[in-house]
């Protein structure tokens, strides 16, 4: 990082800083509902190598966006001024601007191992890497969760995307070892151990290479059914059903509603019952819930694809302990948890059916609970 960075910028960085993308074990469509979610950060991880400058101007070149560096004034960087991966970057630069930050520019060269569009938090990974590198640079003081929702902040009012705020959370916050159990209300996590391996198992992540596009007016209708359903119900959110008066909201909302509602009510009880089941030392036991919460997706939410189901099922069919697909949904990745022994199984099924029901090969590999975001070098 640090020679690329003399390539393009004719000097050494500063530093270079690391933030994981992640998946969700559990809890999906709950974050923006004020609900609870059980990610991991995975090894997949986005680099930053940063210096700072001292003419307010905003210079960002990535190896993956091929193209020359980008040059931005920080004293123009408004909503919808950028469209292309620079505007993540550059967000959490506006995102620090409208914080009241006291910051200046920086030269940043950006790396990244994280799949874009497979539903794994690439966006996610590239802001907090930023965040953390521009809180070292100009030293901030802020913590991990603050960086995380100024990251957040970038994504909404920058890039704008309405997503909640799981994402940045995982990558910053998740520790090697560990899901992060996240209560988006009350601004809290904890480390939940989590380590498959140890009891001879594996969690596979299959990414079916549907690219998913969290900005296609799908994420966002849902997101606002929900909020409409809490309003309906005179509910600050979502979060505030208890699942004993689910049976009376049903009656009182309008029909296209109620899915939305029985999903983000049985999620955050879904992730209750791992984190219990996990704390407990029984990793095999979060094989069920994964695959109803699949279930839940796939049938009340409505956002998984042909593609995704054709995961689970086969995995299913051939010992997988559960599976599910993770993140915004409409393509993106499924995650298996199978015993070591049924992995080699899965794996050729998975491959076999998607040849012979003509979809492009997954990209299939395992992955175990990595570091969240920090200084490398
Ligand atoms: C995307 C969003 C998150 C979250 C998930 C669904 O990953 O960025 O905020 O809503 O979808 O759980």
């Amino acid at each position: 990082m640090k020679e690329a960075f003399r390539r393009i910028y004719g000097t050494y960085p500063v530093g270079v800083w690391a933030a994981p993308g992640r998946v969700n074990l559990i809890g999906e469509h709950t974050d923006y509902n004020d609900g609870f979610a059980l990610p991991i950060a995975i090894p997949q991880h986005t680099l930053v190598a940063a210096r700072h400058r001292q003419d307010g101007r905003l210079r960002l070149h990535s190896a993956q966006g091929g193209g020359p560096v980008v040059d931005l004034d920080l004293a123009r960087l408004t909503p919808g001024a950028v469209t292309t991966w620079a505007a993540y970057p550059a967000g959490v630069v506006w995102a620090l601007l409208e914080a009241g930050h006291r910051i200046g520019g920086a030269d940043l060269h950006i790396d990244s191992t994280v799949p874009t569009g497979a539903g794994l938090s690439s966006s996610a990974a590239l802001e907090c890497a930023v965040a953390f590198a521009y809180n070292d640079l100009y030293g901030l003081g802020l913590s991990a969760p603050a960086l995380a929702l100024l990251a957040q902040r970038a994504e909404n009012g920058f890039a704008g995307v309405p997503c909640g705020a799981m994402d940045q959370l995982a990558s910053a916050c998740c520790t090697d070892g560990a899901a992060l159990h996240l209560d988006i209300r009350a601004g809290a996590h904890e480390q939940v151990p989590f380590a498959p391996q140890a009891q001879g198992m594996s969690l596979l992540v299959i990414d079916t290479r549907v690219k998913h596009d969290l900005g296609d007016g799908a994420y966002a209708a849902l997101r606002s059914g929900c909020e409409q359903a809490a309003r309906q119900l005179g509910l600050e959110a979502l979060r505030d059903l208890a699942p004993a008066d689910l049976p009376r909201a049903v009656k009182a909302l309008p029909a296209h509603l109620v899915p939305l509602v029985r999903h983000a009510v049985t999620e955050n009880g879904r992730v209750a019952e791992a984190v219990s089941h996990l704390r407990a030392g029984h990793v095999a036991a979060l094989g069920p819930i994964l695959t109803e919460g699949h279930a839940s997706l796939r049938d009340d939410f409505k956002i998984s694809c042909a593609e995704s189901d054709l995961v689970v099922d086969t995995a299913l069919a051939h010992g997988a302990l559960g599976a599910r697909m993770t993140g915004g949904g409409f393509g993106g990745s499924v995650i298996v948890l199978a015993d070591e022994g049924r992995v080699e199984g899965v794996r050729l099924a998975v491959t076999a059916a998607f040849r012979a029901a003509g979809y492009q090969e997954p990209d299939i590999f395992p992955v175990s609970p990595a570091a969240g975001a920090r200084r490398i070098a």
